[in-house]
C-alpha cells in the first residue's frame, strides 16, 4: 500500500523508571496498533506492565548506574501459532504445547548470564520452557556506564521474527556523574526506535512466508527488508521541534537493514556525542550516520538555524541490498522536523555541550598482554550443506570455541571470509573498541596463496595496503560492528565485566552468553555461537 507520509507525529514512547529497587513485570501480548491512519491496525507482539498499556516498541526503561533493577518478563502471547510462519527446518524452540517461545536479552547489558536472556532460555505463555531456562524475574546491576541498551526477543531461531512482530524496547542507563549537567532534556530529548516493514492491504505485517531456497528451507529468507520505515511505530512520523538543540537517541532496531541518515538541509548536521557503550570522550560531528542494526548513537541537532515555519527532513541514502522491491524510494525518507514558535511565556533552553565527555581509551596499554584469537565470518552452500552463513564454520549447536579467560583482554581478529556483504557482530556481556581494519586479497586467499589463519605474520602481499584506523562511527565503546567483505577487522576486547563474572562456573546458574551476526535472518542461520568463559588464569 501507499501511504502518504509525515501524517502522523513521532509517537513519544512511555517510560517506567526502574530506579526505586521495586521489581516491574513487563508482559509481551499480541496487540492491535495503528501505524499509519490510512491501514488498518496491525497484529504486533509488543510489551507493557497489562495488556491495555503494552506498545510496539514497549515502554523504555529508566535505569540509574549502581542502583540495581528488577525486571521480571512474562509471556502473556496465547496464540497456538505465530503470526508469521516458522521455518521448522532450522533449529528452533519446539515447545511441547505450542505457542510462542521469548527470550528477552537485554542488549548491552554487563549482568550475568541466567539474567541475559539466552537463546535456549525461552519460554510460552503455556509454561513450556526451554533447555538453558532459570528464571523469569531478571536483576540488572547497570554498574556500567550511562549508556543506551534495548531489550529485545533472542529466541533460538525465532528471534528474527519476534523482534519483526515488536518485541523491542529502550533501556536507559543515567548516571549524574557522568552526564553533563545542561545537554538537551525533557522534551528534547527524543528516544527513536528505527525498523522497516512490508504491509498487507489490511494492515497486518508482511513477513516471507516462502524461502529464497524453498527446497531447502521453505520459509527462511537471508535479509528481510520492508518498504515502510517505522519511528517508534509510526510510518514516516513528523515532530513538532522549537528552535532549540535537540538530543535525539536513535536505535536501529531493524532485522536486517542498515540505515545512512542525513538532514535534507545541509547545514543541520549531527553532533554524535554517544555510541553503544555511551559518551563518546569528544563529540564528532557528521553530516551523516550510518547505523547498521543494533546500533544506538546519541547526537545532538540544533535547529537555531531553521526559521519557524519550515521543515527538515531526515532521509536515509543507505542502499537496499535484497529485497526485489527493497529499491523503493519511499526507504529513503525516515521522518519530518517541522520547526515551529516556542509558546509564549515558555522559558528559553539552556545549553551546554562540554568539549570533552571523558578520557580518551589508552588501547596500548588495554592491549598489552592480550591473547590473539581469530574468527571467522563464513558460508555453506550446497551440495556441502544447505545455505547458512556460519562463525568460523561452526553451528549454533556445536561446542563452544570462543571461551576466553573472564577477566583477560582480548584482540579479536574477524575475518570476513564470504565474498560479499557485510555483517553487524555483536558481543553480549562486553563493550569493544575497533583498532583497525585491513583489506586482505580475497582472490589470493581463496586460492590459498595466503594463509591468514593465526599465527599469521601479515605478509604484505596478502593485504591490500596498510591498516585503517576507526571511521568516525567506529570510534568509541561499541558492542556491534559492521564488518565489510574483503576485510580483517581487528577488535580489542576487554571481558573485564563487572557482574557478569560473578557466578560464571556454576553451570545451573550459568547458561553462558553469546556472539552472533545482528543481521537476525543470518542470526537465526545459523550465525551465533556460544560466548563461554574459563576461570580467571
Ligand atoms: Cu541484540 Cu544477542 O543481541
Ligand atoms: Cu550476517
Amino acid at each position: 500500500p501507499t501511504l502518504t507520509p509525515f501524517v502522523e507525529p513521532l509517537p513519544i514512547l512511555p517510560t517506567i523508571d526502574i530506579s526505586t529497587g521495586v521489581p516491574i513485570t513487563l508482559g509481551a501480548y499480541k496487540i492491535s496498533q495503528s501505524v499509519h491512519p490510512d491501514l488498518p491496525n496491525t497484529t504486533f507482539y509488543g510489551f507493557g506492565t497489562s495488556p491495555e498499556t503494552a506498545t510496539y516498541p514497549g515502554p523504555t526503561l529508566e535505569a540509574q548506574k549502581d542502583v540495581r533493577s528488577y525486571v521480571r518478563f512474562e509471556n502473556h502471547i496465547t496464540d497456538a501459532e505465530h503470526i508469521f510462519v516458522v521455518d521448522r527446518t532450522l533449529h528452533h524452540a519446539n515447545p511441547a504445547r505450542g505457542g510462542v517461545p521469548i527470550s528477552v536479552h537485554l542488549h548491552g547489558a554487563d549482568s550475568e548470564s541466567r539474567y541475559d536472556g539466552h537463546p535456549e532460555a525461552w519460554h510460552t505463555a503455556a509454561g513450556d520452557r526451554g533447555k538453558a531456562f532459570v528464571t523469569l524475574d531478571n536483576e540488572y546491576p547497570n554498574e556500567q556506564p550511562a549508556s543506551p541498551l534495548w531489550y529485545h526477543d533472542h529466541t533460538v531461531g525465532l528471534t528474527r521474527l519476534n523482534v519483526a512482530a515488536g518485541l523491542v524496547g529502550l533501556y536507559f542507563i543515567r548516571s549524574k556523574a557522568e552526564e553533563p549537567p545542561f545537554l538537551p532534556c525533557g522534551e528534547y530529548e527524543i528516544p527513536m526506535v528505527l525498523q522497516d516493514k512490508q504491509f498487507f492491504p489490511n494492515g497486518s505485517i508482511n513477513f516471507p512466508d516462502v524461502g529464497v531456497v524453498p527446497d531447502m528451507y521453505p520459509q527462511w529468507c537471508p535479509d528481510y527488508t520492508g518498504d515502510t520505515i517505522l519511528v517508534n511505530g509510526k510510518a514516516w512520523p513528523y515532530l513538532d521541534v522549537y528552535r532549540g538543540v535537540y538530543r535525539l537517541r536513535i536505535l536501529n532496531g531493524a532485522n536486517s537493514r542498515s540505515f545512512t541518515l542525513a538532514f535534507s538541509d545541509p547545514r543541520i548536521k549531527f553532533l554524535q556525542i554517544g555510541t553503544d557503550g555511551g559518551y563518546l570522550w569528544k563529540p564528532v560531528e557528521l553530516q551523516n550516520i550510518t547505523l547498521a542494526p543494533a546500533y544506538r548513537v546519541d547526537v545532538l541537532v540544533d535547529f537555531r538555524s531553521v526559521p519557524c515555519g519550515s521543515s527538515v527532513f531526515l532521509n536515509n541514502s543507505a542502499v537496499d541490498t535484497v529485497l526485489s522491491n527493497g529499491t523503493t524510494p519511499t526507504t529513503n525518507s525516515v521522518m519530518k522536523f517541522n520547526v515551529v514558535e516556542r509558546p509564549p511565556g515558555s522559558p528559553d533552553q539552556y545549553v551546554e555541550i562540554p568539549e570533552f565527555f571523558g578520557p580518551v581509551p589508552n588501547v596500548s596499554a588495554l592491549a598489552a598482554g592480550a591473547a590473539y584469537r581469530n574468527v571467522n565470518l563464513t558460508v555453506v552452500v550446497p551440495p556441502k550443506g544447505n545455505i547458512s552463513f556460519l562463525l568460523s564454520d561452526k553451528h549454533w549447536v556445536e561446542p563452544a570455541t570462543e571461551t576466553p579467560h573472564i577477566y583477560s583482554t582480548e584482540i579479536w581478529d574477524i575475518f570476513h571470509l564470504i565474498s560479499s556483504g557485510s555483517h553487524p557482530i555483536h558481543l553480549h556481556l562486553v563493550n569493544f573498541l575497533v583498532m583497525h581494519t585491513q583489506a586482505y586479497n580475497f582472490t589470493r586467499f581463496n586460492a590459498s596463496e595466503c594463509s591468514l589463519l593465526l599465527p599469521y605474520t601479515e605478509p604484505s602481499s596478502c593485504f591490500l595496503g596498510p591498516p585503517r584506523p576507526p571511521q568516525p562511527t567506529e570510534i568509541g565503546w561499541k558492542d556491534t560492528i559492521i564488518v565489510e567483505h574483503g576485510t580483517v577487522m581487528r577488535l580489542l576486547v576487554p571481558f573485564t565485566t563487572r557482574s557478569g563474572a560473578k557466578y560464571s562456573f556454576d553451570p545451573t546458574t550459568f547458561p553462558g552468553y553469546v556472539w552472533h551476526c545482528h543481521n537476525l535472518d543470518h542470526e537465526d542461520n545459523d550465525m551465533m555461537r556460544p560466548l563461554l568463559f574459563l576461570p580467571p588464569v
